[in-house]
């Protein structure tokens, strides 16, 4: 089993990762945001995708989310591993934690957000009650907890908003009426694509800032 791993802000390299080759991957909807990285990490082979490019030169409303993720299916990859940077809503969320959420709700607009843009066929409505892989998501929650047992957060609704620029704080008021714990731009559509193609897919978010309103800091 091939598991990807797609690298958000503050992850455009993976430490420890021995390189064994990089691959152009051409798809039916355009250029990833780079070559898809071929690696050993410890024993396990991977594939490693910077979501904003080697650079950090994409922004999260004009990422090619549909490229990024067929290209890795075209790579016989089964579970993605999307690490992201978020803001903290809720009052665990505190900067520096890693939360694993099991819930999203999308703001964005104006994505590419399906791979069924033609005629209706009857997988064109998946199942999407749990947009996060349970197993996944409950390997990689033992995994964090093990190595970092005190800033580790089982759960929480991430919201994902268009950006590029951050929040106001009555966005943030909103969110949390919603029920969203956190926020960030990229958690959509590539959640609702990883599901459309029967990618298993789970979030590892980092906490990098408290969200806009929520503490007197400025962001
Ligand atoms: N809002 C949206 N996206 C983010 C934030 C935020 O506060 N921090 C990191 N990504």
């Amino acid at each position: 089993m091939t598991i990807a791993v797609i690298g958000g802000t503050g992850l455009t390299t993976l430490e420890g990762l021995v390189q064994v080759r990089r691959e152009v991957v051409r798809t039916p909807y355009g250029e990833p945001s780079g070559p898809l990285v071929h690696g050993r990490l410890d024993d396990h082979a991977l594939v490693f995708l910077p979501r904003h490019g080697r650079g950090h030169t994409i922004a999260p409303h004009r990422i090619n989310y549909r490229a990024n993720l067929w290209a890795l299916r075209e790579l016989g990859v089964e579970e993605v591993i999307a690490v992201a940077a978020v803001g903290g809503i809720g009052p665990e969320m505190a900067p520096a934690r890693l939360a694993f959420p099991t819930q999203l709700i999308d703001y964005t607009w104006g994505r590419q957000q399906t791979f069924f843009e033609n005629d209706l066929d009857p997988v064109t409505h998946v199942d999407f009650t749990d947009p996060y892989d349970p197993g996944l998501r409950a390997r990689l929650l033992q995994a964090a907890r093990q190595l970092f047992p005190d800033d580790v957060v089982d759960g929480g609704t991430y919201g994902a908003t268009q950006g590029p620029r951050l929040e106001t704080a009555a966005e943030i008021r909103r969110m949390a009426r919603d029920g969203c714990d956190l926020v960030g731009m990229t958690g959509m559509p590539e959640a609702g694509l990883a599901r459309e193609l029967g990618l298993r897919y789970a979030t590892c978010a980092v906490v990098a800032n408290r969200a806009a309103g929520v503490s007197a800091e400025p962001i």
